[in-house]
């Protein structure tokens, strides 16, 4: 069995690495030696075991019969679809960690894959090595899936857990996780929660079986959280994650990325560092956990190349994991209910002015801050805005899942 790997970077190495360290348990499985044919990159890669196997030109490994699967780990949107597309046109299965790709162009891509009786698979996509899509497609059939909440960003999740754990400002914890590799030199995508935005639209997509868009999805990221904000936690036994959610609520379908007050009652909540986390509750299996790690070279790539096994067994065949074309319409966030943690400048005179918009609220106070906070009770979006609106100095707002 001959593949081929689009991209050799982090991901793409790591799938050479796992094929040719678990070869002998791989050919058990498979029934066959799976083997790299090529590797295609814009670089060279002298002294390095595959070498031998760099090709430049992408019609190459798309016109070579031999090649059965093709590992898609580029990155991006574009030339990672053009690719993808002359490979399934060409009758070669495709799997992909690039979330960017699926959240875009998921739904033509399988419905090319099912056209071209092959598949198009994206295990790794999500949750870097956590088994995920496949337990949501093959798994939990039986189940109208209620809601998935996940901690879908390593980066992020890692700067919250620095925060929390060691009273870090944000951009101290920024700077190191840059120093330490997790964050790129852009971090925007991380921290402004455009990737966990991208993941929870592909899980929800295959969750609730239509098409979500990550464009409809309200995201909102971890920069504007502080120090601050963690004393109060601290206080309150809480922490702040970055949630990715989205939750059926009788026939309507909320959807959202934002940080969020837990405490250690939550699933998530012991959930730290560069893990992952994704609960899943369905209406039957009630709440499941699945935990590791969401990113790094050899976790992702063992994701990656479980695809190419699945692949591997099914000649010929287009395995089912699709999502309809019609789009989810998703609920407006200002009807999500809650309890919402708000932080106000100034002192006692204020609490006046909380009181006649929210009612009776619990205060939370921190010695040697000429600010004080509340958690307001159960209430939208919608309400929360307009109350918030009547108290002066309002500081921040931190949604709260306790
Ligand atoms: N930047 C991503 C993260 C990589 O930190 O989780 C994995 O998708």
């Amino acid at each position: 069995m001959k593949i081929a790997i689009m991209g050799y970077g982090t991901i793409g190495s790591g799938v050479a690495a796992v094929v040719e360290r678990n070869a002998e348990s791989i050919a058990k499985r498979v029934g066959e030696p799976v083997e790299v044919k090529y590797v295609l990159d814009l670089r060279e890669f002298p002294g390095d075991p595959i070498q031998e196997k760099v090709i430049h030109d992408v019609d190459i490994l798309v016109n070579d019969p031999e090649v059965s699967i093709v590992v898609e780990t580029m990155g991006g949107v574009e030339p990672a679809c053009t690719f993808v597309k002359k490979a399934l046109a060409a009758g070669k299965s495709v799997t992909t960690s690039n979330k960017a790709l699926v959240a875009k162009k998921g739904t033509e891509l399988l419905d090319l894959a099912k056209e071209n009786h092959v598949s198009f698979l994206f295990e790794a996509s999500v949750g870097g090595g956590i088994p995920i899509i496949r337990p949501l497609n093959q798994c939990l059939t039986a189940d109208e899936i209620v809601e998935i909440t996940g901690i879908l960003n390593g980066t992020t999740n890692y700067m919250l857990t620095k925060m929390d754990k060691e009273g870090m400002t944000f951009d101290a914890v920024l700077k190191e996780a840059q120093e330490k590799g997790y964050a790129e030199k852009d971090p925007t995508a991380d921290i402004e929660g455009f990737d966990a935005c991208r993941k929870i639209a592909i899980l929800s997509s295959l969750a609730y079986g239509s098409q979500v868009d990550f464009e409809d999805i309200y995201t909102e990221g971890i920069t504007k959280i502080t120090d601050t904000d963690f004393k109060y936690a601290r206080k309150m036994g809480t922490s702040i994650k970055l949630f990715g959610t989205s939750r059926r609520d009788g026939d309507k379908f909320h959807a959202m990325v934002a940080p969020v007050m837990i405490d250690a009652s939550h699933p998530l909540y012991a959930v730290n560092d560069v893990f992952n986390g994704i609960m899943v509750e369905g209406n039957m299996v009630d709440k499941l956990m699945f935990y590791g790690r969401g990113a790094g070279s050899l976790p992702t790539a063992s994701a990656v190349v479980a695809d190419v096994v699945e692949m591997a067994k099914n000649p010929g065949k287009t395995l089912v994991q699709s999502w309809s074309t019609k789009k989810l319409p998703l609920a407006d966030k200002g009807t999500w209910e809650r309890k919402f943690f708000v932080r106000v400048a100034g002192g006692a005179e204020k609490k006046a002015q909380v009181e006649a918009a929210f009612g009776p609220v619990t205060y939370i106070e921190i010695e040697g801050l000429s600010e004080f906070a509340f958690v307001t009770p159960v209430m939208t979006e919608a309400a929360y805005e307009e109350k918030a609106a009547k108290v002066e100095g309002v500081l921040s707002m931190i949604r709260m899942d306790v």
